[in-house]
């Protein structure tokens, strides 16, 4: 097992290993004195793991609930919020007691952010199920459920108590999110660490999932704990991400956000080099990569549709959008343009 400490102004540990979870009950009780433990999940995850991870906090001591709600991002709302708040409430949790985010992201951010506003905080713990959950959503401290007007417009950061990561979980995730996940781990090899790069193009990650979950934690670690509020460094976690907002936009959502990133990744060092700021090897091995993880490397939409799908960006500022760019294979940049200069880049990324 591995673990990687995060230093926020709130540290935790984010213990990665493979089969952990049985025992996941003792390893809570090391930083949480056993009391009542709220798992929120949704209903797939519930039925696949709610059982065995309720019996384990409760042979380590702890008293616990469950409260399930229907899975997908249409649940992560206000609406959920607020049943999972009463919920707590019914359960009659205190200030001293637990909320467990058993989960993909969408619990994840849910329940992250019930914990962040229950009797005005409380504390929780992160068990992600799903790869992106793993190397992304659970570290970090980003909390939020959506609005009408957009994706995580509600939300607060919040940081948990721990985090535990079991790729043994991954056995039963669909190949769709399993790609979401590599989409992530392709963009952190990319824009901060070549050699993930150079292990997910050899294959590593069929080999050595733990290692790599482990990497991608400790990257997101390096990021998150020099820029905790995200003002600064920690934009650069949105590589390709501009792009990729808009193909998921321009898809009406069926090419999902991890998928996204990886083509939105690509359709930008593509015109970085076709603009001669990037050397062609570069995007080889990216395109080498994205083949090997079978992850598409080209988008069909056109770079207008795609530039007018930007304009909904959060990022934009008035009149100008920052791009997060490579600038070698293992390295990224913030690079301010303009809205109108975006459908002439995009045409160079295609
Ligand atoms: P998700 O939480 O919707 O999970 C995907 C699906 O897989 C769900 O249907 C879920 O029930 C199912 N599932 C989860 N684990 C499973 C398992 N082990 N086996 C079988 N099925 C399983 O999606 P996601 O991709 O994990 O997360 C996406 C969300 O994460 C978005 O809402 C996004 O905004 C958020 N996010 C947050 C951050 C952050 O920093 N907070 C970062 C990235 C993404
Ligand atoms: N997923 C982006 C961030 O945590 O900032």
């Amino acid at each position: 097992m591995q673990t990687i400490s995060i230093r926020t102004g709130h540290p935790y540990e984010v213990l990665v290993g493979r089969s952990i979870l049985p025992e996941c009950g003792a390893a809570v009780a090391k930083v949480v004195a056993p009391c009542a433990a709220a798992i929120v999940t949704d209903d797939t995850v519930d039925a696949l793991y709610g059982a065995s991870i309720e019996a384990s906090l409760r042979r380590a001591g702890f008293s616990v609930s469950r409260i399930v709600f229907p899975h997908g991002e249409a649940s992560k709302n206000l609406q959920t919020l607020a049943q999972v708040l009463e919920s707590l409430a019914q359960a009659g949790l205190t200030r001293s007691d637990l909320i467990v985010a058993l989960g993909g992201g969408v619990v994840g951010d849910l329940a992250g952010f019930a914990a962040a506003v229950y009797l005005r905080g409380i504390r929780f713990v992160q068990i992600p199920t799903t790869l992106l959950a793993m190397i992304d959503s659970s570290v970090g401290g980003k909390t939020a459920v959506d609005l009408e007007a957009g994706k995580n417009l509600a939300g607060a950061f919040w940081q948990p108590e721990l985090v535990l990561c079991d790729t043994a979980l991954l056995s039963t995730l669909p190949l769709n999110y399993r790609l979401d996940g590599l989409g992530e781990m392709i963009k952190y090899g990319m824009g901060f660490d070549a050699s993930l790069l150079s292990m997910l193009r050899s294959g590593e990650w069929e080999r050595d999932p733990e290692a790599l979950v482990a990497r991608c934690v400790a990257i997101k670690e390096a990021v998150v704990s020099a820029d905790e509020r995200d003002n600064a460094v920690r934009q650069k976690l949105n590589l390709g991400h501009t792009a990729a907002h808009a193909i998921e936009r321009c898809s009406g959502f069926s090419i999902t956000h991890g998928r996204a990133v990886a083509t939105g990744t690509a359709l930008v060092t593509r015109a970085c080099v076709r603009r001669g700021e990037l050397p062609a090897e570069a995007l080889a091995l990216l395109e080498e990569t994205l083949d090997r993880c079978g992850l598409e490397k080209r988008c069909h939409f056109s770079a207008a549709a795609l530039a007018q799908a930007a304009m909904h960006d959060k990022k934009r500022r008035g009149n100008r959008i920052t791009l997060i760019l490579p600038d070698a294979v293992g390295s990224c940049r913030l690079s301010p343009i303009a809205v109108e200069e975006l459908e002439s880049f995009f045409a160079d990324g295609l």
